[in-house]
């Protein structure tokens, strides 16, 4: 069985991540088509060896498709999600607009795939924020062993999350410094060459921004419990892809290094790091592959129930394409 697949945001970094995916995966795709706005409409992107035109997403028909991805920024899918699902379409939406509505599932599969049973609610279907999909993959293992009471987290978040103009706004300030050029910053508040920016998405009345409070929203929906505390600092930093994360936790049951350890290493979609100078990078390690990576795993000198990991994955990747077509394969594997 085949199906009919649009991708939404075709031309942006994680739709074109997308497409790359349903090659590669082998995902059963009858035809694909790429959408956008009417400013890219027309021209092409390649799929399986051949150039597929991007048509306007303003005139599709969306009864011509079975599965259809979203990653074109929250007020597109406000606008279209609704029109797709009502057509018969299973929505997969990548961006926040529906995360948090009790009827929508928000899945990240090695996590919470038995919540997707509920696609059929709105045939919309949430992909969490790219944060917490790396945070929860490594944790699950250790909420089910050791019952995670608490979590405090500081990501180091890289610039290609926010799209691809601020891809290049990394690569044109950083060139621009270098050779002794002013700069005006544009995609973020500061410059973002050679500094770290403590402000990820707007700012909430309770002083975290939004960025952060989605890592304790979308943890407590996920992991079903929402007795889980998260206090996260979310940090924009000059890397161009992949985001690493300083992860503290507090357990009810005492936990310690080598048993996490043990688990973690069985664990789906995890690479464990296990000596300590053998730790994942951004760059070296995370980068252009679909695992979350986990080192730096050590007791908490400060804390008697307390755990520390490092964990780097692509957040283009597992935290926002893959995990999307994950979504779809789980869906075909178990639901259709
Ligand atoms: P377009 O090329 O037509 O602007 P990124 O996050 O990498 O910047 O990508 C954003 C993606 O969302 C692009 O594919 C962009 O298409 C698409 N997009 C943005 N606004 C709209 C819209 N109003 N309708 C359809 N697609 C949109």
């Amino acid at each position: 069985q085949a199906f009919n697949v649009a991708v939404l945001g075709a031309t942006g970094l994680v739709g074109q991540t997308m497409i790359e995916l349903l090659e590669q995966r082998k995902f059963p795709v009858a035809e694909l088509f790429p959408l956008a706005s009417s400013r890219s409409a027309g021209g092409t992107i390649t799929f399986k060896g051949e150039d597929i035109e991007v048509l306007d997403a303003e005139s599709f028909d969306w009864t011509q498709v079975q599965f259809a991805f979203f990653s074109a920024g929250g007020s597109v899918s406000e606008k279209y999600a609704p029109l797709a699902a009502d057509a018969g379409c299973v929505v997969i939406d990548n961006t926040s607009q529906f995360r948090y509505e009790p009827d929508i599932p928000l899945v990240v599969p090695e996590v919470n795939a038995h919540a997707l049973a509920d696609f059929r609610n709105r045939n919309i279907i949430a992909n969490p924020n790219c944060s917490t999909i790396q945070m929860l993959v490594a944790l699950k293992p250790l909420h089910e062993a050791f019952g995670i009471e608490r979590i405090n987290v500081c990501t180091y978040q890289s610039v290609s999350g926010a799209g691809k103009s601020a891809l290049e706004e990394l690569a044109t300030q950083t060139a621009g410094l270098m050779n002794s050029r002013e700069i005006t910053p544009e995609a973020f508040s500061r410059q973002i060459a050679f500094n770290a920016i403590p402000q990820i998405d707007v700012f909430m009345d309770n002083d975290y921004t939004k960025e952060e409070m989605k890592m304790v929203w979308e943890t407590q929906k996920i992991m079903g419990d929402e007795s889980i505390l998260v206090n996260a600092t979310a940090v924009r930093v000059p890397v161009f892809y992949g985001h690493g994360e300083a992860i503290h936790i507090e357990t009810r049951m005492p936990i310690d290094a080598e048993a996490a350890k043990q688990l973690l290493a069985d664990a789906p979609g995890i690479k464990l790091y296990e000596s300590r100078e053998d730790f994942p990078t951004q760059v070296g390690n995370a980068s252009g592959n679909d695992l979350v990576h986990v080192g730096r795993v050590r007791n908490d000198i400060s804390h008697p129930s307390g755990l520390n990991l490092w964990v780097v994955s692509d957040n283009i990747r597992k935290g926002a394409a893959t995990n999307s077509v994950q979504i779809a394969e789980v869906l075909i594997r178990d639901y259709l």
